[in-house]
C-alpha cells in the first residue's frame, strides 16, 4: 500500500526545483497534486510535470497564481477543492531570496521576501485549514531554512521570513493539534536547485562545502523524501517541529 494513496497534495512554487521534487516523490507515493507556479516562463516546465504526475495514475493540476497575494490564493483553494474535492496534504514550498546587506537593501526588495516567503504560508495555510477542519485530518508543511535558524549576514529578509515560519508552524501545530493537523516545518541546508547555483561555484561554494559535515550539497530528492515522511502516516505523532536537512550544517 502507498503511503499517501487516496490523498490529494497541494503544493506552492513546484514548477522547478524542491517542489517539483516533493510533487513527484508525493505522487509516487499515491497522492494526487494540485501544484502553483508564477510565472508566464515556467509554462511548459508545469504542464510537463502534470504529465509526468499523471503518468503515475495520480491526477494532477497545474495553476498560475502567485502564492503571495491574498485573494487570487482564496479563489486558488477553491478551484483545488472543486477539482479534487479534499485537501490532505499542503506544503508551503514557494520562495525567494534578494541578498542584500542591510545598508543596500530597499523596502522594495525586503517588502518582495516577506511577502512572497512568509505572507504566502499565511495566505494559503489559512485556506487550506478550513477543509481540514471538516476531515479533522490533515498535515502542513513550511518550507523554512536552515538560514531561519542561524542567520547570515546579507540574508536579514531571507532570514527573517524563514525564522517567521517557525514561528508560525509552531503556532499553527499548537492551535490545530486538538483537531488532528500537523504542521512542520523543514530546514533545508545547502541545496543544489536555480535558487543555489550563483553561490555553487569557486571560493563561495568551497567556503559553503568545507562547512557541511557530509562534505556535499543536498539534493533536493532528500528534502522530498523528508516532506514524505512529515506528510504520511509515518510522522503521525510528530507536530510543531523543524527537522533540519543540511547535512549536519547547523552544529
Ligand atoms: P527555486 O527558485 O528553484 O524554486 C522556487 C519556486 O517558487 C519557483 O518555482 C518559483 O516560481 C516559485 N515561486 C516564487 N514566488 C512564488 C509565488 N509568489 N507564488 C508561487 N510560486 C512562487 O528554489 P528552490 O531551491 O527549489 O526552493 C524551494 C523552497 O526551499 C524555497 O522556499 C526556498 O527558500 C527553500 N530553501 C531552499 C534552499 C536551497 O538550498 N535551495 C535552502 C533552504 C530553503
Amino acid at each position: 500500500m502507498k503511503l499517501l494513496a487516496g490523498k490529494t497534495t497541494v503544493v506552492t512554487g513546484a514548477a522547478r526545483g524542491i517542489g517539483a521534487a516533493i510533487a513527484l516523490k508525493l505522487a509516487e507515493q499515491g497522492s494526487n497534486i494540485a501544484f502553483t507556479y508564477v510565472s508566464d516562463s515556467s509554462t511548459d516546465k508545469a504542464n510537463l510535470l502534470v504529465q509526468q504526475i499523471q503518468a503515475m495514475g495520480v491526477q494532477a493540476k497545474a495553476y498560475q497564481t502567485n502564492a503571495a497575494d491574498y485573494a487570487a490564493t482564496e479563489a486558488f483553494i477553491n478551484s483545488v477543492l472543486s477539482d479534487f474535492g479534499n485537501i490532505d496534504v499542503c506544503v508551503n514550498n514557494a520562495g525567494i531570496s534578494k541578498d542584500n546587506l542591510l545598508l543596500r537593501m530597499s523596502a522594495e526588495q525586503w517588502n518582495d521576501v516577506i511577502n512572497t516567503n512568509l505572507n504566502s504560508v499565511y495566505n494559503v495555510t489559512k485556506q487550506v485549514i478550513k477543509p481540514m477542519m471538516k476531515a479533522k485530518a490533515g498535515s502542513i508543511i513550511n518550507m523554512s531554512s536552515i538560514i531561519g535558524i542561524r542567520g547570515n549576514a546579507g540574508q536579514s529578509s531571507y532570514a527573517a521570513s524563514k525564522a517567521g515560519i517557525i514561528g508560525f508552524t509552531k503556532s499553527i501545530a499548537a492551535e490545530l493539534g486538538s483537531r488532528n493537523i500537523r504542521c512542520n516545518a523543514i530546514a533545508p541546508g545547502f541545496i543544489e536547485t536555480d535558487m543555489t547555483a550563483y553561490l555553487k561555484e569557486g571560493d563561495a561554494g568551497n567556503a559553503f562545502l568545507s562547512k557541511i559535515p557530509l562534505g556535499r550539497f543536498g539534493k533536493a530528492e532528500e528534502i522530498a523524501n523528508t516532506t514524505l515522511f512529515l506528510a504520511s502516516d509515518l510522522s503521525s505523532y510528530i507536530t510543531g517541529q523543524v527537522i533540519s536537512v543540511c547535512g549536519g550544517l547547523n552544529i
